[in-house]
């Protein structure tokens, strides 16, 4: 077994893939590759490496278009600007290796200034590889050499001073290459001369100190005999020896549905350190929502209008004899979210802020300790575990995350299944229709929201006296007559279960929360599930980011449900009234009665009326002193 290497270098690739495999300009990934470099220089400053090297610009990258060579110059500037008070106030000496010839004169103004600065730091040696090429730099020191015999450490000082190195620099021990390429590209050769190689596929935005501390290990166990015979093994380095992959976190989600993903785009927007970890890796499947948002939460937040289909402004309830009460509204009420891209959009501005995204993740629970909370996952064979600050349950209406916090949970849940089309002509302008019929859905509804574009239909019911695909094939076929399914493509099923009990009370305590269905943030009556969902969710990353500034625990306690519960009395008894009445002959009779002009009004009210989530009260918060986000 190895001892650290003192020196390691990386070639810092993938940084235009990752982009492009997220819809990004190039310049984007290199952003985010500037996040992960600072993310490798604290690493290795706790991993005791003493030298780093970073190979950020070779001499042929000039080929690349002028676009993307400028921003990159211009990124290297603003990070040697920014990062050389930090580097001095932490023992780092930056340096930057390469030609400084056809630099722009600002850069290297800014790097005369840094290294100057820093030249008295200790504990790192960082260097930065600019307009690099190792074949060069043998050229110009052998240009440089006097004539006749020539030591290889005199050459090496030549081989130095031809790149603005320092010649005490010691050989390349470890060189890793990120982003599943497996070249030298031209990097430190003659350094690099008895390095141990390392290609790993993660593209350099997404590497984090668990990738560096998983490399050295690596390294830990070849074995380098530098053309020797088998040395003695040596002692392991400590700081690798854990069995789990450890990282820590602010807070941790688990759970990347709308709740889940909005809470952590919101906390990394505040600058807070987020892990979101989920069993999926393609957020596109398994959604669990029609995806109905109402006028209060497209007016209230700022949701891509490209990412939702056209508005609906009218509702058609239907009884079960088929007579319909159409409920028109002057306003967009509705409109239908198209959920997988609406996650993806999400996560990508969650991992734009610095979000750490865990695909395919199991939580194989949580235990209290010093400071948080050890949350542990289980990724194929893989453990990570993550010393969080606070763990937020957004894991659906089964929450775990609950259980495992002592938390109250869900006890009245309906099941949900529906299917979704294109290609089904339209029949009119974009409508919500809404069947009351407890023979198709005991306990709740059946629904078709056709906006024109997709069409969702659906049933939901009381899992003890349902068959959700019975359902959902007998509301197809009654409806047929109207809606011409010939030509209609089954783009997706979605199915699940909804807490129709309404918030529950207890949903935090000092080491974490809940939101989304987990804290049964969904209305008890009508669309709109998605407004609590949201509303609860950015009022949770507010309570969780003045917790994590104040360092108190005790600022979760702000987070209650209770407060809700009131305002939910009047729906979860309507909600009950309903789930009571099983006779379609009642129902008839009821749908006669919501025909007259008085109930119409009333109804009109359920549908297009404000009131879907009360707004959280944020006066204890204010009281903290914190202004509202
Ligand atoms: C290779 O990825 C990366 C580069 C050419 C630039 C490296 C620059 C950074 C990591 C940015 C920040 C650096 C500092 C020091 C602030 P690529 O663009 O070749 O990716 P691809 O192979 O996927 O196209």
């Amino acid at each position: 077994m190895n001892r650290a290497p003192e020196h390691v270098a990386i070639i810092m690739d993938g940084n235009g893939r990752w982009a492009e495999a997220r819809g990004l300009a190039r310049s984007r990934g290199h952003e985010q590759g500037a996040a992960a470099v600072r993310r490798a220089v604290e690493a290795a400053v706790r991993l005791e490496i003493r030298t780093l090297t970073l190979y950020a610009f070779s001499a042929d990258n000039w080929r690349r278009p002028e676009a993307e060579v400028n921003a990159l110059l211009e990124l290297f500037r603003s990070f040697l600007e920014a990062e050389g008070e930090r580097c001095l106030a932490e023992g780092i000496r930056l340096s930057v290796i390469g030609r400084r010839d056809r630099l722009p004169d600002g850069l290297i103004r800014a790097i005369e200034h840094v290294e100057s600065e820093t030249a008295g730091g200790r504990r790192l040696d960082l260097r930065i590889a600019v307009d690099y090429s190792a074949r060069d730099a043998i050229v110009r020191a052998a240009a440089a050499a006097p004539a006749g015999e020539l030591s290889r450490e005199e050459f090496r000082e030549l081989l130095a001073r031809a790149h603005h190195a320092d010649p005490a620099t010691p050989d390349v021990d470890l060189l890793i290459r990120t982003g599943s390429e497996q070249r030298l590209s031209d990097f430190l050769l003659w350094e690099s001369a008895y390095a141990e190689l390392l290609f790993v596929d993660v593209p350099w935005p997404d590497f984090e100190e668990a990738d560096l501390r998983r490399a050295l290990e690596a390294f830990g166990t070849r074995d380098r005999r530098f053309g020797a015979i088998p040395t003695a093994p040596a002692e392991q380095h400590p700081a690798v020896s854990d069995a789990f992959t450890r990282i820590e976190a602010d807070v941790t989600i688990i759970g990347a549905g709308l709740a889940g993903l909005d809470c952590a785009r919101a906390l990394a927007e505040r600058g807070l350190s987020v892990v979101i970890a989920d069993r999926k890796r393609d957020l596109k499947q398994g959604v669990h929502t029609t995806g109905i948002f109402v006028r209060r939460t497209i007016e209230d937040f700022s949701l891509p209008p490209s990412l939702l289909g056209p508005p609906v402004r009218r509702v058609v309830l239907e009884s079960p004899a088929g007579a319909q009460q159409v409920l028109e509204s002057p306003h967009d009420e509705f409109r239908v979210g198209r959920m997988g891209a609406i996650y993806e959009d999400l996560l990508q501005r969650a991992i734009l802020a610095g979000a750490r995204w865990v695909s395919g993740a199991t939580f194989s629970g949580a235990r209290a300790c010093e400071r948080g909370s050890l949350v542990k996952l289980e990724i194929g064979s893989e453990r990570l575990l993550v010393h969080t600050r606070f763990l937020v349950g957004a894991d659906g209406a089964r929450s775990r995350v609950a259980a495992e916090l002592g938390l109250d949970t869900n006890r009245e849940t309906i099941v949900g299944a529906e299917e979704v089309f294109t290609g089904v002509p339209s029949q009119g302008p974009p409508s919500l229709h809404c069947f009351l019929d407890p023979r198709l859905a005991p306990g709740y509804i059946g629904w078709i929201v056709d906006d024109g574009r997709e069409l969702h239909l659906g049933v939901g019911g009381y899992a003890d006296s349902f068959n959700p695909a019975a359902a959902l094939s007998e509301l197809r076929t009654r409806v047929a007559p109207r809606f011409d399914f010939s030509r209609a493509e089954l783009v997706e099923k979605r199915g699940g279960l909804i807490p129709v009990g309404g918030i529950l009370p207890r949903i935090s305590t000092p080491r974490g929360l809940l939101i989304g269905d987990a804290a049964g943030a969904v209305s008890p009556l009508t669309a709109g599930g998605l407004d609590g969902a949201i509303r609860l969710s950015r009022y949770a990353a507010e309570v969780l980011a003045a917790a994590v500034e104040r360092d108190d625990p005790s600022v979760l306690a702000l987070y209650s449900g209770a407060e809700y519960q009131a305002r939910f009395l009047s729906r979860r008894w309507m909600r009950r009234a309903i789930s009571a009445v099983r006779s379609p002959l009642l129902v008839e009779a009821g749908c006669a009665v919501l025909r007259t002009p008085l109930l119409s009004r009333l109804a009109w009210h359920v549908f297009f009326g404000r009131g879907s989530f009360p707004e959280p009260d944020r006066s204890g918060l204010a009281r903290l002193g914190v202004a509202e986000g």
